[in-house]
């Protein structure tokens, strides 16, 4: 089934105004579930031209989707919306974008793995407030503007009043928006799977079945530990098995399933290393929290995805 939504432009009145930064998998996704609603304009802050948005959705269904495509950052003013999904490494380029893109009323939800959202991006959006999320969709780009959705797409936000608006902006595009009290264990669970997945498949550069080798299980449980020590001590409530629920969990993942980190480094890509492993070794190294497994780790990460650095 081919689904076509095409926005009325710039000016509607009543319409919410949202720009989206980093228009890839998350953001491709979002941005065409928002104009699905009918009742946002969205703006694709982009490098290059888009010319729309095609999502596959898991059931067969096809979305498209049109978005006003801005390439210059001098061309944009203050919304009330900004979604931003690029990975978290390139949240400092897109700096000249939420400059423009941010004024006192403007919320700014945070697409991105970790739990370092606030400290990460409220330095660069002014009287913006930053909303932060865990997002839970799996999604790969295709090619641009095409983008495959792996499950329903789900964000967690915290139940808070930016957080209830969110979920209302949301509402009829095809993404849950669920609310949460206890944020802080909600992200840290994320990361806990995160620094396990992401990190061996990488550094391996084989798929999920790469945990079924004991050793490699090990490891997995090994970097989980870690993270869930640093996030109780960081006031998340995880269970105490956790690490061998996620390696249980990865072990059953179908054959063909990888990381976006896997999919970045057989690419030759900069890897999102930094706010999943680093993330947990700057914790662990505030509270105190040995963390050797995830240092080196990220030691390994950062010499595969910045070998022109490495001397
Ligand atoms: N994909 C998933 O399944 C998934 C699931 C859960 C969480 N996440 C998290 O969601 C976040 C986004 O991931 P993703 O998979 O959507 O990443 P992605 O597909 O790589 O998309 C990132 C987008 O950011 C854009 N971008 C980067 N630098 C830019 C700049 N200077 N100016 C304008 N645009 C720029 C890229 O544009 P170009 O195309 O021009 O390079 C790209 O389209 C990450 O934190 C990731 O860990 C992803």
């Amino acid at each position: 089934m081919l689904l076509k939504t095409i926005p009325e432009w710039v000016g509607s009145v009543g319409m919410t105004h949202v720009a989206v930064v980093g228009v890839g998998a998350v953001g491709g996704v979002v941005a065409a579930g928002l104009v699905s609603t009918g009742r946002t304009e969205v703006t694709a802050c982009v490098r290059s031209p888009l010319g729309g948005l095609r999502i596959d959705w898991p059931e067969g269904m096809t979305q498209e989707a049109s978005v006003f495509e801005e390439f210059d950052p001098a061309q944009v003013s203050a919304v009330e919306w900004v979604v931003l999904a690029t990975k978290a490494h390139q949240t400092a380029a897109v700096a000249p974008w939420l400059d423009r893109l941010c004024g006192a009323g403007t919320r700014v939800v945070v697409l991105q793995n970790g739990v370092e959202h606030l400290e990460r991006v409220a330095p660069l959006v002014g009287a913006a407030r930053v909303l932060p999320a865990v997002v839970e969709i799996g999604a790969e780009s295709l090619r641009r503007g095409h983008v495959r959705l792996f499950d329903r797409p789900r964000i967690t936000v915290p139940e808070d009043d930016d957080g209830a608006e969110f979920a209302a902006l949301c509402r009829g595009s095809g993404i849950t928006v669920a609310l949460t009290g206890d944020f802080v264990t909600a992200a840290w669970m994320k990361l806990c799977l995160n620094v396990a997945n992401g990190a061996v498949t990488a550094l391996t550069m084989r798929r999920m079945p790469v945990f079924a080798q004991p050793g490699i299980a090990e490891l997995g449980r090994a970097l989980v530990e870690e993270a869930r020590q640093v996030a109780a001590a960081s006031g998340a409530c995880l269970p105490e098995d956790l690490p061998d629920q996620i390696v249980a969990q990865l072990r059953a993942m179908p054959a063909e399933s990888g990381s976006s980190m896997l999919w970045d480094r057989l690419a030759g890509r900069a890897l999102e290393y930094d706010a999943r492993n680093g993330a947990v070794v700057r914790a662990g190294a505030r509270l105190g929290i040995p963390t050797p497994y995830n240092e080196t780790v990220t030691a390994l990460l950062a010499a595969v995805s910045e070998p022109d650095d490495v001397t």
